[in-house]
């Protein structure tokens, strides 16, 4: 009778608190899918889409995907959940790409342990696998998120490309960001385009003055006058890092001393006495890959659910049906 009664109290709390195991650590998965490495199976993934670009420039997808998914609710996977008012079909996400390839990672995980690794640790180990393919150096990802069942539209407030720093310093340090994370982190710029409407107005009329961006430089001016023209029926793209588009490296830095940068806040970093000094000791820095690889994991860690906080979706599109028992208590 007693072993029964412990039974169902142990059900009620594993129901009510939501499974009882769960942290954030570098490992999560370790020995929990038998002899499958869990790693591997997304490994192999990014690196089957990345061989026959059936996604263009995954690492430039995945990094703007974890970024966007990690300043809105936290690292949660909200950013992949389908519905009409959804936070993807918010306007800063319009242009988020990569869903494809997080589905075909989940359905390969799901066919080799079912329910067991969620979207939101797909999306920081894919990103990382993503980055090393494109000539980053490898970082360990800590794992053992769950994934939110919340995601809105009207949740999305991401900076905008002519933010400040100092509100950039401020937006980033709300999620636990120092500066120099963020400066490392604006360094995923060193992948993957913009949009021409996005930069339109520093090239043709900066703060309504009818010229440039005085911090422009020459060379980037005439690149971008070919590239986004002042009259156009197309909204071109633009890279980034207009000399390495598509390497993780750390010319972006370089490129951004030299008036290079694309967006305004890219240029601004190089150039505002709050960074300038970051980003002159990143251009110099022989640990960048490791300090990028650290900012990654930090960003990582932003308002994470674990512990019975979310749960592990099946389809990282969709929030899971409530089971009968537990789903009472969720
Ligand atoms: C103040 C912070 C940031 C601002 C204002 C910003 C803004 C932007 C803008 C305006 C674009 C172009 C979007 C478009 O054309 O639709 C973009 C692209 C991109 N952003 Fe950021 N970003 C920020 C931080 C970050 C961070 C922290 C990361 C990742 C670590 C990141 C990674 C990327 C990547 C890889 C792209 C290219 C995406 C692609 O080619 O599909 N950004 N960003």
């Amino acid at each position: 009778m007693s072993k029964a009664l412990a039974l169902v109290v142990v059900l009620f709390f594993v129901g009510f608190f939501g499974e009882c195991y769960g942290e954030l650590r570098v490992g999560f998965y370790k020995g929990k899918c038998g002899i499958t490495d869990v790693e591997v199976v997304v490994k192999k993934v990014v690196e089957t889409w990345h061989f026959t670009k059936r996604e263009k420039d995954i690492a430039a997808a995945l990094l703007r995907m974890q970024f966007h998914d990690c300043f809105v609710n936290g690292c949660d996977a909200s950013i992949l959940l389908d519905g009409n008012n959804s936070e993807k079909k918010a306007g800063p996400n319009s242009s988020v790409r990569g869903y494809e390839l997080i589905d075909a990672i989940k359905e390969a995980l799901e066919a080799r342990c079912k329910g067991l690794v969620s979207c939101a640790d797909i999306i920081s180990m894919a990103t990382r696998d993503a980055v090393v393919l494109s000539g980053g150096k490898w970082y360990n990802v800590e794992t053992g998120r769950k994934d939110g069942k919340v995601s809105l539209a009207s949740n999305v407030d991401l900076p905008s490309p002519s933010i400040s720093v100092s509100d950039s310093i401020k937006v980033f340090g709300k999620k636990n960001i120092s500066p120099i994370d963020m400066v490392y982190l604006l360094g995923g710029h060193t992948v993957g385009n913009t949009r021409c409407s996005l930069i339109q107005d520093r090239i043709y009329n900066f703060n309504n003055t009818g010229v440039r961006d005085p911090t422009m430089s020459n060379w980037l001016f005439s690149e971008l006058i070919k590239k986004c023209p002042r009259v156009s029926s197309f909204d071109n793209n633009v890279p980034l890092d207009m000399k390495t588009p598509s390497f993780v490296d750390n010319s972006f830095f370089q490129e951004i001393q030299k008036g290079n940068g694309v967006l305004k806040i890219d240029q601004q970093v190089a150039l505002d006495g709050l960074t300038k000094k970051i980003v002159g000791d990143i251009v110099k820095d022989p640990n960048f890959f490791t300090k990028f690889g650290e900012a990654m994991v930090k960003l990582g860690r932003v308002e994470v659910l674990i512990d019975g906080q979310g749960e592990v979706r099946t389809s990282c599109r969709v929030v899971n049906k409530k089971s009968f028992f537990f789903g009472f208590f969720n």
